[in-house]
């Protein structure tokens, strides 16, 4: 029987966070995956990692293989009724996500699913108001039915696509979520300004240094110093990329 023991859920709790700082309570994500390696760089790198240090994320990985019960440590079987691939079995997902959830307040349990509500801007806003997610990732052919049946999550979609598995997806909700966490950002003003903090609006054309690249130069209003005049040129250009972006839908 492979029921992990304390030291050995202790042991898959990868990411400690070094408080510092901060006074808020970290936003926690739960990854439930067969596949925990694949989130190494994701969470190590960038803005992401500095948020983990300064204690205002928190990700803990749990690999749902560590819950089977099966003497050769299998998750999936082959689906009922014949057809390809293989399909996550319910006994090893009931218990991870049961133990995982026992941990501290349930939170809200997501699936990845290509079959979920679109993940968009305003669904990104809404799930940054919880203090803890469990993401849920699948592979393979999926889920046994009776997984959304009997535990009940909210299923997410990234697009209309088929991923391999639910770990991009997930690192997809953890990055787009995690940048509205107050302080994660270096800059608050840039997530208010990005594309989509309105719907359907996009935001204005960007440049730096040097002025003329290859060729190709930088609108002169934005190196006059006219505030007044940079602000209605930007608000014009995003009118205009909001209206053709739209218009493609
Ligand atoms: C190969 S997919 C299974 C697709 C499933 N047979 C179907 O047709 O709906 C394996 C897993 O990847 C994840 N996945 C794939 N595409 C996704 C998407 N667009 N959004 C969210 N999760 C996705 C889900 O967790 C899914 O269980």
């Amino acid at each position: 029987m492979r029921r992990p023991t304390k030291e050995r859920q202790r042991r898959l709790v990868k990411e400690k966070p070094k408080p510092q700082a901060s006074v808020a309570m970290p936003m926690r994500f739960d990854v439930l995956t067969l596949f925990p390696g694949m989130f190494d760089g994701f969470l190590s790198e960038s803005l992401l990692a500095k948020a983990i240090a300064k204690g205002l994320i928190e990700i803990h990985r749990w690999d749902i293989r560590e819950w089977t019960l099966d003497k050769h440590a299998k998750v999936d079987d082959r689906p009922y009724g014949g057809g390809a691939g293989m399909v996550i079995a319910c006994q090893p997902v009931f218990d991870c996500v049961e133990a995982v959830r026992r941990l501290g307040s349930p939170g809200e349990l997501i699936m990845l699913s290509p079959q979920g509500e679109r993940l968009t801007q305003p669904v990104v806003e809404q799930l940054a108001t919880h203090e803890r997610l469990v993401l849920l990732c699948g592979r393979y052919e999926g889920f046994d039915e009776r997984i959304h049946e009997g535990l009940q999550p909210r299923l997410v979609s990234i697009g209309d696509y088929i991923c391999n598995g639910g770990e991009v997806p997930a690192m997809v909700v953890i990055d787009a979520v995690g940048r509205l966490i107050p302080g994660v950002l270096g800059d608050e003003q840039s997530a208010r300004e990005d594309s989509f903090a309105e719907p359907g609006w996009m935001e204005y054309p960007q440049y730096t240094r040097p002025p003329v690249f290859r060729g190709m130069a930088t609108p002169p209003v934005l190196l006059g110093g006219d505030h007044g005049a940079i602000k209605r040129w930007r608000a014009e250009q995003a009118r205009r990329r909001s209206e053709r972006t739209n218009e493609k839908e």
